[in-house]
């Protein structure tokens, strides 16, 4: 029982749109109505600013980061773990506060992961980090990571939780669908460029 209400908690607290909460309060914009329509970090920084953005991202892997922790401390069932680390990210995905719709994900997975597995988090957050200094895409590097966090995981010995990391990656790959079709075609925005 205590499992499923501690399920049923981190999707309700994934679902937390801070984002949108930092882009309204502090610049009086809504991100799902301009740039790329995301709620994420990435979105609030191009609209509101550096700042603005890593104040969503901060929040948003907070949300991830809490409660998967809070779990390890009374559990060490990976399949448990893995999901509720689930659970974050499909409530930032599938909130319930936006009537069902939400963001990508990424920022909460780096959240979720960094309680399980903090030392393939910083790897996997590395790769992210050197794809957008080389490539100026973010979702490039965003996609990087979750393909990471799978492998990285299954080559530290766990298992369970590299199977939920693949499940977690299949959602964000799913998410950043229209960011894929521009990348394909050119279009995806640059950091590197002005728009
Ligand atoms: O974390 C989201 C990022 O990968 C892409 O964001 O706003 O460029 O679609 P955005």
């Amino acid at each position: 029982m205590l499992s499923l209400g501690w399920i049923a908690i981190t999707y309700l607290l994934g679902s937390i749109p801070f984002g949108l909460f930092v882009a309204k309060a502090c610049c009086g914009v809504d991100p799902r109505l301009d740039g790329s329509r995301n709620t994420g970090a990435t979105n609030v920084a191009r609209l509101c600013g550096f700042k603005y953005g890593v104040m969503a991202l901060v929040l948003d892997v907070a949300k991830g980061f809490l409660p998967v922790l809070g779990a390890a401390a009374f559990s060490q069932s990976s399949l448990f773990l893995g999901l509720v680390a689930l659970a974050a990210v499909c409530g930032h995905v599938w909130s319930v506060f936006l009537h069902g719709k939400g963001g990508k994900a990424v920022a909460t997975t780096v959240g979720v992961f960094l309680a399980l597995a903090p030392w393939c988090t910083v790897i996997a957050a590395l790769l992210l980090i050197a794809v957008v200094m080389a490539s100026g895409f973010v979702s490039l590097g965003s996609l990087t990571l979750v393909t990471a966090m799978p492998v990285l995981l299954l080559l530290s010995g766990e298992p369970t939780l590299a199977i939920f990391a693949a499940i977690i990656a299949v959602i964000v790959f799913w998410r950043h669908r229209e960011n894929i079709q521009r990348l394909a075609r050119g279009e995806e925005k640059s950091w590197k460029k002005k728009a």
